[in-house]
């Protein structure tokens, strides 16, 4: 890649794709949610080695619990075996790890991997890459809506003092600056409640790649094509 190219501080990622792919060769729908699976882990490192400060990957959303439950049933298997797997590869990686979404539905092993895999690296300093799953960004604004109403009954926020940043500060993704670089794979053109307030202004990128294909080039093609871009925010152009 050229090396003077911008690298997007914040990239967000829908993955979709994964059992179209499977579909195509035949084998059931978990196969590709297991490549998709390897594929997650080869992104994180791959994004760490190009100094992409925040990783955003949707891998499950509060939608998807409709699905079949034989589908669902595969993808907790998935979850529990790759949260351990990549508590190591966040390790090798100087990664931190960070979940949005609701945690609570899931199962007790499920929360207690996942809190692990926040804690041990929230010393890291590289990559912060977040995982989204149980996510609804609808549902994430209803949580922090909750909160700051909470806040002004108890009388240490008035209305008046609510701001864009109270609202930012009281979402899952608090602290975090806001995606610049939305990729969705497998084409299709939505966002699937996936960070309503907080894509804002990303730059969206859809390839008809699915996603147990994408590869760091691929990664790569999304950046180059992103630096062709000229951002504007309000008609203004943003150097
Ligand atoms: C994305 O792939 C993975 C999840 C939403 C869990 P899909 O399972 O949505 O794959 P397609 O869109 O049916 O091909
Ligand atoms: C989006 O994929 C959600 C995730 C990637 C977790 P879906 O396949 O569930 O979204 P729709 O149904 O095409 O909008
Ligand atoms: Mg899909």
């Amino acid at each position: 890649m050229d090396e003077n190219f911008t690298i997007p501080k914040h990239v967000a990622i829908i993955l979709d794709g994964n059992g179209r792919w499977a579909k195509l060769r035949g084998l059931p729908r978990s196969m590709g949610h297991k490549e998709g699976c390897k594929v997650v882990e080869q992104t994180v490192e791959d994004a760490a080695r190009l100094g992409i400060e925040y990783l955003t990957v949707y891998g499950f959303s509060t939608e998807n619990w409709k699905r079949d439950a034989e589908e669902v049933g595969a993808l907790m298997m998935l979850f529990r075996y790759y949260m351990k797997r990549l508590l190591g590869i966040a390790k090798e990686n100087n990664v931190r790890v960070r979940m949005i979404g609701d945690r609570s539905r899931f199962d007790e092993d499920i929360i207690e991997g996942l809190n692990a895999l926040e804690d041990e690296t929230a010393m890291n300093t590289g990559l912060t890459f977040v995982i989204a799953v149980n996510y609804g960004a609808r549902d994430e604004i209803r949580r922090a809506v909750t909160k700051i109403a909470e806040e002004v009954r108890e009388g240490t926020l008035a209305p008046e003092e609510i701001t864009e940043k109270t609202i930012s500060d009281h979402l899952d993704t608090a602290g975090m600056p806001d995606p610049d670089l939305l990729i969705r794979t497998g084409s299709e053109m939505r966002l699937s409640n996936y960070l309503l307030w907080q894509n804002a202004y990303a730059e969206f990128y859809v390839t008809d790649v699915l996603w147990p294909d994408f590869n760091r080039a691929e990664l790569e093609k999304a950046i180059e094509n992103y630096n062709g871009r000229e951002r504007r925010f309000g008609g203004v152009i943003k150097k």
